[in-house]
């Protein structure tokens, strides 16, 4: 069964419990305010439609392109021998995801190609400036990069871009027999970049801890998705991150602080926001200042959202559940003509899944769920979130609705060989799948998320003014 969103959009009719109206004049008064609320909403995003479309058609026709994608595998072998195959018959078909996950199978080394196709601008040849999704991505020391689950901060002060993200560059093992695979924590690395292509290693700004077993960055623990934020108020720079223990029953936040993008950044302390489990997360900075926590929470089967304190350092008193029941995890988030976006993943590991978008008019919620945002390359890829997770979404100034998709494609046999997927992201258009509820009337503009091979950045997307 589906579990529907409990906080339903205000624009819906709501009943109260004395009510003696006929449904008659319920059902009325439904139609008419959503044929008002229709008319309204069409008309009063006209204008910026049309001035974002004139832009996206100009500068966007490239990454906005619908590319297909076929590839043919053959099946693979079966290698055990005649006699066990005899007696337990054929093995069961392997789901593409299963394979992918086999390091030894032609699927992976197809989505985990070797350094030979590296991202590189030491290399000649015209493939500068291009995102090549899932290929190795070399840093300007010739070093693949080392920052996922990561997230980008574009500094005003130094008009520099900042990813910060996980370095994994340690041995993959298993705690346990049963637990996920995992990599010690080494810290979380910087880079820096003026072009979102070009990327220098600024080193690790926050590092494990190597001896003090009590301590919340000891290497035996968990540290995932680390996120920046500039307060302006404080002229600080603050760091969110997730932090667990190697069982992942800690499920706590950790915060650190620096006085520069560049770093070092200083460990604080971990909480339980809200006094809540907290897993997957991220944070996000409104137009106006104030910065909000997202996390998984109640094992994973909801989100919850809630306002940071002024100074960034800590969550204030209150948060909302959204999404409740859906098990969603990877939140990244993002806005755009003061709608509030998100996008999502399923709860499955290492291993991918579909992303779905979610829109809402108030970051608080209620939040509704418009479906899958991936669009061209082919159903797997698609279904598949072309085999990758949602980490970051990054505005284009220059492009207004037009944002790059940050995702990991994760490698559980080998994290450090985890890859970045990068796409472009674009809102704008009428939704083509149905929302869950609302009565069928999809009133968001779609979010899409468009696979490209090969891809670049238009002319102008660093504009300020447009
Ligand atoms: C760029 O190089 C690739 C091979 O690396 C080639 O397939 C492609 O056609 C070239 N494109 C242009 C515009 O020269
Ligand atoms: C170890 O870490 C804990 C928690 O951060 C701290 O309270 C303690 O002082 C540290 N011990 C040493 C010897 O640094
Ligand atoms: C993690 O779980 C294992 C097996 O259940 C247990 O032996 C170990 O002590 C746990 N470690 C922590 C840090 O909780």
């Amino acid at each position: 069964m589906r579990i529907r969103n409990k906080h339903r959009k205000s624009s819906a009719f709501h009943c109260n419990a004395g009510s003696r109206w006929s449904y008659l004049a319920i059902w009325s008064l439904t139609g008419f305010i959503l044929i008002v609320y229709f008319y309204a909403h069409i008309h009063q995003n006209d204008k910026q439609d049309i001035l974002v479309h004139l832009n996206h058609l100009v500068d966007t026709r490239e990454m906005e392109k619908v590319e297909r994608e076929e590839f043919h595998f053959s099946p693979p072998k079966d290698r055990r021998s005649p006699r066990a195959v005899k007696r337990k018959g054929p093995r069961k078909p392997s789901t593409i995801i299963r394979e992918f996950l086999d390091a030894s199978s032609q699927v992976h080394s197809f989505f985990f190609p070797s350094k030979k196709t590296a991202i590189s601008l030491i290399k000649e040849g015209n493939d500068s400036m291009h995102f090549y999704p899932g290929r190795l991505w070399l840093d300007t020391d010739g070093n693949p990069i080392q920052a996922h689950g990561g997230g980008l901060l574009y500094d005003d002060n130094t008009e520099t871009y900042y990813w910060y993200g996980e370095n994994k560059d340690g041995r993959t093992y298993h705690a346990h027999q049963k637990s996920a695979a995992r990599v010690d924590i080494i810290g979380v690395n910087c880079y820096s970049s003026k072009d979102l292509w070009t990327w220098t290693n600024e080193g690790i700004v926050l590092p494990g801890e190597e001896t003090n077993v009590s301590h919340d960055l000891h290497k035996f623990n968990v540290l995932e998705r680390p996120k920046v934020i500039y307060n302006g108020k404080t002229d600080k720079y603050v760091m969110w991150m997730h932090i667990d223990d190697v069982n992942y029953t800690k499920a706590s936040v950790g915060v650190a602080v620096s006085d520069s993008a560049r770093g070092p950044f200083t460990y604080l302390y971990s909480m339980r926001p809200h006094s809540c489990d907290s897993r997957d997360m991220t944070i996000f900075k409104d137009d106006n200042g104030e910065a909000y926590i997202i996390y998984s929470s109640n094992d994973n089967s909801e989100l919850h959202v809630g306002p940071l304190t002024d100074d960034y350092l800590n969550v204030a008193g209150f948060m909302r559940r959204i999404l409740v029941g859906r098990h969603r995890e990877a939140p990244t988030l993002f806005k755009h003509q003061g709608i509030y976006y998100m996008i999502t993943s399923g709860c499955s590991g290492w291993a991918p899944n579909k992303a779905l978008a979610h829109a809402a008019e108030s970051i608080m919620g209620p939040w509704e769920t418009m479906g899958s945002p991936c669009v061209g390359g082919n159903r797997v890829l698609r279904s598949t979130t072309f085999f990758a997770q949602g980490t970051f979404v990054l505005p284009l100034r220059g492009l207004p609705g037009t944002f790059i998709f940050m995702a990991d494609r994760w490698n559980p046999s080998e994290l450090k060989d985890s890859r970045y997927v990068w796409l472009p992201l674009t809102i704008g258009g009428l939704a083509d799948e149905p929302l869950d509820y609302n009565f069928g009337f999809p009133h968001w503009p779609k979010v899409s998320i468009y696979w490209h091979r090969r891809w670049r950045l238009p002319e102008g997307w660093r504009n300020e003014e447009r």
